[in-house]
Order: C-alpha cells, then structure tokens, then sequence
C-alpha cells in the first residue's frame, strides 16, 4: 500500500458531459453533438490527477449506495488511491455534474450536490489516521465547509500543509478556512470573489495576505502565477496543446501541482507540473479521463 502523502478532502460527481456547437440561450432547445457519462468532481479529479503525477494519496469523500458510486470507489482502486476514508450513503444519490461543452472547448458546469453535501466533520474525524500520516491535505469547495475547516485544523495539529482550490466561486469564504490555508489556488474569477481586485496580480498579491504560504492564480490559456512570501512572483505561460475539453483543467492543475511539491518543496517545479498537467488535460475529452501520467507532465514541463 502506498504511504498516503497528500489527502484529498472533496467531492466526487457522475459527470454527464454534452457536446454542443454553441451554449444555447435561456429558453432555446439545441440538440447535443455527443454524449460523455464519466468520473469528475473536483475533489476526485484532483485526486486521480495527484495519483497519476506519482504522489500516494488518499481520499475523504462521501457517495451513495448507488452504480456512481461503485465506480467511483473502482476508479479510486484502480489508480491506487486509499478509499477507507470514504463513506457510502444509502439515503442520498451520488453527487452529478451537467456539463456542456462548446465548440471553442470552453464549457458550463451545474452540480447536483448530492452525498457530497453530507461529508461531516465526524466523517473527516473518523480519517484522522489518514490526515494525521499525510503532508498535505487539499480540499475545494465542494463539500461543506465545516468537513474541510475541521480537516485542516487536523492537518495544522499534525504538522501537516494545507492546499485550498476555493472552486467554485464562493459567494463567501469562511474566514477562518482562509486563516487554515497555507497554499490557496483560485482562478481569476474565484480570486476576484474573494479578494475584490479583477487582476491576477492584484489577487496574488492580496490573498497573499490571508494564506500562510503561497497563492496561486491560474489563468486558463495564460498560464498561471505563483506568489510567495519575500519573493518576486513567477508567472508560466502553458505549452501549445490541441485543445478538445477544458473541463477538468483547473482540477489537473491542482492535482499535479500538489503533487509535484508534496515531493520537494519546490514551488516553482509544482507551478510547472501544474501548468503543463491542466494543459494536457484539455486535450482530451472528460475531466479524470484527461489526467495524464507524471512521465507526460514531467515531459511537457521540462522538469522532474
Ligand atoms: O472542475 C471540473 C469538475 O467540476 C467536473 O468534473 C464536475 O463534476 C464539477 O465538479
């Protein structure tokens, strides 16, 4: 078994993924080009995306009783990830995401939340083995809030970091899972609801302020920037891909991101793993389906 370096605190959905020639406009009825039934959910895709970049990993999740279910407990298998720290649900369907993709591969998402609305802070205390063996837990905002606060103050008590992706765009964010948070990643839009300012710069820069360690902006086809304390930032364009699906991009980037530092430190390879890991993703259809193996994202990074 593998030793179980980051833990994953997050959601998992059956996406159902429709490809259409254009978003349609409220009301209008369009005919979907081809139809995707796949594992996603923010916190599973990072998860896997982790696995495949080398790291061991364990999950802390909750599904239903249902076929999502199982096969979301057999892709965790098959990709080596530490599944006792989930927990099945017989009174609630497995969470399930709506996505349409567009011909330009830019996509909109809805999520039916579903078992993943139940994780508990009991549920995380019944894995405090898991959290208390990890380096970093990560979590998203998928999931309650209180699961993850209490996660990460697991974390804080047994010396290990903490990794926020604060996806989706949060109305409001628990100031104190901020105050719990050594490395925030947000996008410009998540970065603009929590900080105000619309520049990833200006950001950076603020919710540096607010996270212990490290904030990253991701920027979509720019890239990504990286702000550290005492440091100048660093700013990565993403290597030319043919992009087919976007969806899932910014859980790659996560994924191998923390991969990538949980192994040294290093916060400027793990920019790099993760810039070159969410560019993979998006040539590919599907958001766990498109995480690509720590050989291809070290490949495409230029760096081990
Ligand atoms: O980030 C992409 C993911 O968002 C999809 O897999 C979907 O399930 C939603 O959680």
């Amino acid at each position: 078994m593998n030793t179980s370096r980051i833990v994953v605190v997050g959601s998992y959905n059956h996406d159902v993924s429709l490809a259409v020639a254009r978003l349609p406009a409220p009301g209008e009825t369009c005919l979907s080009q081809g139809r995707l039934e796949s594992p996603g959910g923010k916190g599973s895709n990072q998860a896997i995306q982790a696995a495949r970049a080398g790291a061991g990993v364990a999950m802390v999740a909750a599904v239903g009783l249902d076929g999502p279910g199982d096969a979301a407990l057999a892709l965790w298998e098959e990709n080596g990830i530490e599944t006792t720290g989930v927990m099945r649900l017989a009174d609630v369907g497995t969470g399930m995401a709506m996505i349409l993709v567009d011909a330009a591969a830019e996509n909109v998402i809805v999520v039916d939340a579903g078992a993943n609305a139940r994780l508990a802070p009991a549920h995380v205390e019944a894995a405090a083995n898991l959290i208390g063996a990890s380096r970093l837990v990560v979590a998203q905002l998928e999931t309650p809030v209180a699961a993850t606060i209490r996660a990460f103050e697991l974390a804080r008590a047994a010396g290990a970091a903490t990794l926020l992706n604060a996806a989706p765009a949060p109305d409001f964010v628990d100031p104190a899972l901020i105050a719990l948070t050594d490395i925030l990643v947000v996008n410009e839009g998540e970065g603009q609801a929590i900080s105000g300012h619309p520049d990833a710069a200006a950001i950076g820069e603020a919710l540096l302020q607010r996270a212990r360690e490290a904030v990253v902006v991701t920027l979509g086809a720019k890239g990504a920037m990286l702000f550290r304390r005492h440091q100048p930032s660093l700013s990565l364009a993403p290597p030319a891909v043919e992009v087919v699906d976007t969806t899932g991009a910014g859980d790659a980037f996560t994924g191998a991101f923390a991969a990538r530092w949980v192994a040294d430190g290093n916060a400027a390879a793990a920019l790099a793993w993760g810039v070159a890991a969410g560019a993979l993703a998006c040539t590919a259809r599907g958001a766990a389906a498109a995480c690509a193996d720590g050989r291809r994202i070290a490949a495409l990074a230029g760096t081990g």
